[in-house]
C-alpha cells in the first residue's frame, strides 16, 4: 500500500509535465518556413552582426513568406525597411514598419491563439511606395504549443498501463504472501516434530553408552 502511495502521486505529476505548453523556436533556415522565393542567407551589410543573430544566420526574403505551425502565439523576430503585412489563416492581423533592413527585432506577436494548425504568411513593401516590393530579413520564429491535445493517447496508455503493472504488482505480492504463510506454517510443523523426537534420541544414545560401560 505504500509503494502505491509512492507512485501515483508519481504517475500524476508525470501527467501534468505532459499537458505543459511548449516554445518551439524556428531558426530562419527551418525547413517549416516556406520561402515563395529562395532567400538570401546571411547578413546583407557589416551593420548586422551574426552573433547577434539567433544560431548565426538570417534569410533575407524579397517574396511571400509562409509559416504553418500549431500552437496559442507567436512571435516574429526580423528587421525590414518598409511595411510587412501579416495575415493569419488568410485574414489580416496586422502590419510593422521598420526603417532598416538590420535592425532585427520582435517584430510582431499574437497571443491567445486557438490550439489548432494556423497557417502565417508576411509580405513586405516600401512603407512610401506600395508597388515596390522591400526584402524581410527574418532571424527566428517562436510558438507557444500545447502539448496536452497532441499527448493525450500517450498519457492514457500511460495511466491505463500504470494502473495494469500496479495491480500485477499487488496480486504477485498477494500470492507470495499467501504462499509465505503457507510455507511457514509447514516448517513449523516439521521442526515440532523434530524437536519433539531429539530429547529421545539422546536419551537413548546415552543410556547406550551407560549400558556398554556398566558391562565392561
Ligand atoms: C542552426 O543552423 C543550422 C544550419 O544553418 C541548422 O542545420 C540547425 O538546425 C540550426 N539549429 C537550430 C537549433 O535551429
Ligand atoms: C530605406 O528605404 C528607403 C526607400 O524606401 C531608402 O531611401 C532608405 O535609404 C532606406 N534606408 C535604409 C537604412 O536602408
Ligand atoms: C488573452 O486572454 C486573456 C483572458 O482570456 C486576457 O486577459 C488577455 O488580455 C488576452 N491577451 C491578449 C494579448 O489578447
Amino acid at each position: 500500500m505504500r509503494l502505491l502511495g509512492a507512485f501515483i502521486p508519481a504517475l500524476l505529476l508525470g501527467v501534468l509535465a505532459q499537458a505543459r505548453q511548449v516554445e518551439v523556436t524556428l531558426d530562419d533556415t527551418s525547413p517549416q518556413i516556406v520561402y515563395t522565393v529562395p532567400p538570401l542567407r546571411g547578413c546583407q551589410s557589416d551593420a548586422c552582426n551574426p552573433a547577434n543573430l539567433y544560431n548565426g544566420t538570417s534569410s533575407t526574403a524579397s517574396a511571400l513568406v509562409i509559416v504553418p505551425f500549431t500552437g496559442t502565439a507567436a512571435a516574429i523576430h526580423l528587421g525590414v525597411n518598409g511595411t510587412i503585412m501579416f495575415q493569419l489563416d488568410g485574414i489580416y492581423v496586422g502590419e510593422y514598419s521598420g526603417l532598416d533592413v538590420d535592425d532585427i527585432t520582435t517584430a510582431f506577436t499574437m497571443n491567445n491563439l486557438s490550439n489548432q494548425l494556423h497557417v502565417l504568411t508576411m509580405n513586405a513593401f516600401e512603407t512610401k511606395n506600395w508597388d515596390v516590393v522591400a526584402p524581410m530579413q527574418i532571424d527566428y520564429i517562436v510558438y507557444t504549443t500545447n502539448r496536452t491535445t497532441n499527448h493525450t493517447p500517450a498519457i492514457v496508455g500511460g495511466v491505463v498501463g500504470g494502473v495494469a503493472f500496479f495491480a500485477l504488482l499487488f496480486l504477485a505480492m498477494a500470492l507470495f504472501r499467501r504462499w509465505k504463510q503457507k510455507q511457514r506454517r509447514a516448517t513449523r510443523g516439521s521442526w515440532v516434530g523434530r524437536w519433539s523426537d531429539k530429547p529421545n534420541i539422546q536419551m537413548a544414545g546415552m543410556n547406550a553408552t551407560a549400558n556398554v560401560g556398566a558391562s565392561t
